[in-house]
């Protein structure tokens, strides 16, 4: 029997928006129908990179764009600032959503959209591909089956060369970026570490230096969860090179150390030894999964509005206990 056919557009051709349309493009019976965003160098770098036709439609605006195209499903891959815009519009349009990261930047809007694929019935899926990476299930299957026992404390670091790169650029700005460093790369460490221990935060205590820009850049943050667990992140947004993270968690019965894309485990005593990538689950393409999601094939939604929602409560009790000087109760109601 062949595949449901599916007509694909995108909210945003930038740079991380070519990969998406790749994957998309190679799945059999979907077809990428109409691009939208106000940059030609944006849409014609797409199409080349994609291999599009010329004949496929681009628009400056994405409401014209989903009145004529009426697409199946879009991929969202604009600023931050505008997720919120993008993300409505097109669930109004009846359009399932694979929306980048992070979904959306303040926790009333993020209530919104669950409020909307609720009333909707759509599907809306977050570009938090590290939920379908081999080695965060395996983390994950060990921290949620109890095996090592209970977490007691966990660290994750993560650095980039993000404070001078992005420089003058969009992410810079306060609106558009929706935040600094903590809720762009940042928000992919704050959204797997609450996935891997699926616990709620209780109280946060964040220090942030935003250098001479005006948005964060620098964060240093300690979390107690609800289950007594303690946390360090460093979120180092003013570093050389590309993202390097590395991530800990140590558990009663043993711990597992990820470090530059390698994991370790340890139990009690032992030596931390290199886990054999055979015995790990195996890892899924983000675009494929969406794809799957909508044709029924995936009966569970692997990242839904629930983690976007989460992430910005606990990013936002992060920035207002920054501002404060103290710790701060995490608001989840
Ligand atoms: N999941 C990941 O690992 C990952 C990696 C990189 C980027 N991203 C995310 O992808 C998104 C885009 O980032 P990027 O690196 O491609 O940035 P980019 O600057 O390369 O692309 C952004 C694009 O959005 C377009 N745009 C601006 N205003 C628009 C509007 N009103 N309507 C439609 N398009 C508009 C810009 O012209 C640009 O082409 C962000 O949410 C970012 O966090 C995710």
């Amino acid at each position: 029997m062949s595949k449901q056919e599916l007509n694909f557009a995108f909210i945003g051709c930038g740079g991380n928006a070519r990969g998406h349309g790749r994957s998309v493009s190679s799945v059999d019976n979907v077809e990428i129908v109409a691009l939208a965003d106000p940059s030609e160098g944006s849409l014609n770098a797409f199409k080349e990179t994609v291999g599009l036709d010329d004949s496929v439609p681009t628009y400056a605006d994405h409401v014209e764009m989903l009145s004529a195209a009426k697409p199946d499903a879009v991929v969202i891959s604009s600023p931050h600032g505008l997720h919120f815009e993008h993300i409505m519009d097109a669930l109004d349009a009846g359009c399932h959503v694979h929306t980048e990261k992070p979904m959306v930047c303040t926790v009333d809007h993020a209530k919104q959209v669950m409020a909307k694929v609720e009333e909707t019935g759509l599907h809306l899926m977050i570009g938090y591909q590290r939920h379908l990476s081999s080695t965060y299930q395996y983390c994950r299957n060990v921290v949620q089956s109890g095996e090592l026992g209970r977490v007691n404390f966990v660290a994750a670091q993560q650095s980039q060369n993000w404070y001078r790169n992005q420089q003058g650029k969009w992410r810079q700005d306060p609106f558009l970026g929706g935040g600094g460093q903590l809720n762009d790369s940042g928000s992919h460490l704050i959204d797997i570490l609450l996935w891997v221990l699926e616990v709620s935060p209780d109280t946060v205590f964040a220090m942030i230096d935003n250098l001479d820009i005006e948005v964060d850049v620098l964060t240093a943050m300690s979390i107690k969860f609800n289950t007594g667990a303690l946390c360090n992140i460093s979120i180092v947004g003013h570093a050389y090179g590309g993202v390097q993270e590395t991530f800990s968690i140590w558990m009663e019965e043993g711990s597992l150390y990820l470090q530059d894309g390698k994991l370790y485990r340890q139990e009690k005593s032992g030596r931390p030894e290199l886990v054999d990538e055979s015995k790990l689950p195996a890892s899924a393409n983000k675009d494929a999964a969406f794809i799957e999601l909508i044709r029924g094939e995936r009966t569970e939604n692997p990242i839904d509005v629930a983690n976007g929602l989460r992430v910005i409560q606990l990013t936002e009790a992060a920035w207002q206990s920054a501002e404060l000087g103290r710790p701060v109760k995490v608001d989840l109601s």
